[in-house]
């Protein structure tokens, strides 16, 4: 046998012996993909049967202390580990009741908080400080896995 035909019955063989493996990956790709593809995400925020939406990660809540997500078609929503008991979540519609400037959270406060003119809501969305006069609206939230999920309607 020359060098050329060994090469040649090498690289069969190499191809014979790599193509198992080759389906076994292209069919648990797609296993995959057919999972990711019917999984919500904050990214795919499509509703649960129980009007639950994804809006994060808890990864990412933990990070920045708040997650404001304006991707839902019923408007943006912030959520906040409950500073009382971090075990649960408060979501509101951050959208300020006074003249719709975002309130943020603020942590040293136990406050969300309107930059446009102070105006100040308890974690229950009650007003502390006007000038705002009405709560901000509030929504059920839970943890489920990795996903911070609201209810929004
Ligand atoms: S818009 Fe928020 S206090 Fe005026």
């Amino acid at each position: 046998m020359d060098r050329r035909t060994f090469l040649a019955w090498v690289g069969v063989g190499w191809v014979a012996s790599s193509l198992p493996v080759a389906l076994a990956a292209c069919s648990s790709n797609s296993t995959k993909s057919d999972n990711s593809t019917n999984k919500a995400t904050a990214a795919n925020p499509t509703p649960s049967a129980e009007g639950f939406q994804p809006v994060g990660t808890v990864a990412e809540l933990d990070r920045k202390g708040q997650i404001l997500n304006k991707q839902l078609a019923s408007g943006p929503v912030l959520v906040i580990r409950n500073p009382d008991n971090a075990n649960n979540l408060a979501a509101v519609n951050p959208t300020c009741t006074h003249k719709g400037c975002t309130v943020a959270w603020k942590t040293n406060k136990k406050l969300f908080v309107c930059p446009c003119h102070d105006s100040e809501f308890a974690v229950d969305g009650k007003v502390v400080e006007g000038p705002a006069k009405k709560p901000l609206p509030t929504y059920e939230a839970k943890i489920e896995g990795d996903s911070i999920l609201v209810k929004v309607s």
